[in-house]
């Protein structure tokens, strides 16, 4: 999450931080984390078709951006995709469903980017059963390119406030092809405060909690060492952070008035949000889950080509004792009988946020 100066504003309850703050013009203007960025710069830039598809893929969305790929090459034309077991999210995720969502975008990020190259990728999922690879993919000259690889590089999940402005139809109508697009206003408030509801059993339960704690990352030096997690980064929340006022134990501790003002930005975020795009699936394999992250990824494309912006709110969809009611009120509202709801975003107008950092490929590689 990277939080924009107006939420941090909000954070601080508006005013003294300019006194408090220790920044000089100096600090402020070298905050950039610029390798933990690097890896968007060389989206593209490899010789092996594979790997310029990999590089792109890795810019794919995915749960508190663990980042839980390994790849590895084999021979000539053929990689395997291995998920990074150490890499999990066992509190909100404890049967790695969104961590699997997660590895469908990466796959259809990857097919994307081959496709716009002119590579056609044959893809077999869990070849070798589901304690394997999650996938083998082979390449080959030929294919069509894919349109959506030209918002790649533009495509965020957009963590702030959207405006007050419906969808035009004709957006919905094109976005109906992707996912179930809500805009009826009773079913909105409905949604909007079960995602309230459910985030706040998030920040209430303790294990929850602290599983996001323990991923952020605070300021420049932590991200470029961790490029992954939750990044809090850029000159004004460092200056927060060398004024004390945003701190690692503040945000582990509920009574702290800046946990609390980071409550009330996320309420008034979640707030305000005019649409929603659902995601389900009849049923909840390990290939529907993957299935699920292929079709988020192309929503998410589509919306950036759009100009739209898009955020998961998964919160009401995790498999934990202390979330059961609200996910069950989600599936009552998102869902048939006996679907399952995999994925659902805020869907709206919002502004364009900074790139997410990212591991490089080298980092990635099972065989460098
Ligand atoms: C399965 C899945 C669940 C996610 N859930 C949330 C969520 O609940 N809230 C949120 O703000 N972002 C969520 N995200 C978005 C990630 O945080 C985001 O993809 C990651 O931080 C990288 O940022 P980027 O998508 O802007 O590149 C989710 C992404 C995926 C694939």
């Amino acid at each position: 999450m990277t939080l924009s100066r107006r939420k941090a504003i909000a954070l601080i309850g508006g005013g003294t931080i300019f006194a408090a703050g220790a920044a000089s013009a100096a600090f402020l203007t070298t905050r950039t984390p610029g390798r933990a960025l690097a890896p968007w710069d060389l989206a593209g830039s490899y010789a092996d078709p594979r790997e310029r598809a990999l590089s792109f893929a890795l810019l794919a969305p995915n749960p508190h951006n663990l980042q839980p790929w390994l790849v590895a090459l084999e021979g000539e034309d053929a990689l395997t995709l291995h998920q990074d077991t150490a890499r999990r999210l066992p509190e909100t995720d404890p049967y790695d469903r969104q961590i699997i969502i997660g590895l469908g975008c990466f796959l259809e990020q990857m097919v994307i980017a081959a496709s716009a190259d002119g590579y056609d990728v044959d893809l077999a999922l869990y070849p070798d059963g589901e304690d394997g690879p999650v996938a083998r993919a082979v390449f080959a000259p030929g294919g069509t390119p894919d349109p959506l690889a030209a918002h790649i590089m533009d495509r965020r999940s957009c963590k702030e406030p959207f405006e007050d402005r419906a969808l035009p139809a004709s957006a919905v109508e094109t976005l109906t092809g992707y996912a179930d697009v809500v805009i009826d206003p009773a079913r909105v408030a409905e949604i909007k405060e079960l995602t309230w509801d459910a985030w706040l059993v998030e920040m209430q339960t303790e294990r929850t909690l602290m599983e996001s704690v323990d991923l952020m990352r605070f300021g420049k030096a932590e991200i470029n060492a961790n490029p992954d997690g939750i990044d809090l980064g850029g000159p004004f929340l460092e200056s927060l952070m060398l004024a004390g006022i945003l701190s690692r134990e503040g945000q582990a501790d509920p009574d702290s008035s800046g946990f609390q003002q980071g409550v009330a930005m996320y309420e008034e975020m979640l707030l305000a949000t005019p649409a929603y795009a659902v995601l389900r699936s009849g049923g909840n394999t390990r290939a529907d889950q993957i299935e699920a992250g292929r079709r988020w990824l192309r929503l998410n494309l589509a919306t950036t080509g759009m100009g739209l912006a898009l955020q998961p709110v998964s919160q009401c969809l995790q498999e934990y004792p202390e979330m059961a009611p609200h996910y069950k009120r989600a599936h009552a509202l998102m869902a048939g009988q006996g679907e399952t709801v995999q994925m659902l975003g805020r869907l709206g107008y919002g502004p364009q946020t900074p790139r997410t950092p990212r591991w490089p490929l080298e980092a990635k590689r099972m065989n460098a």
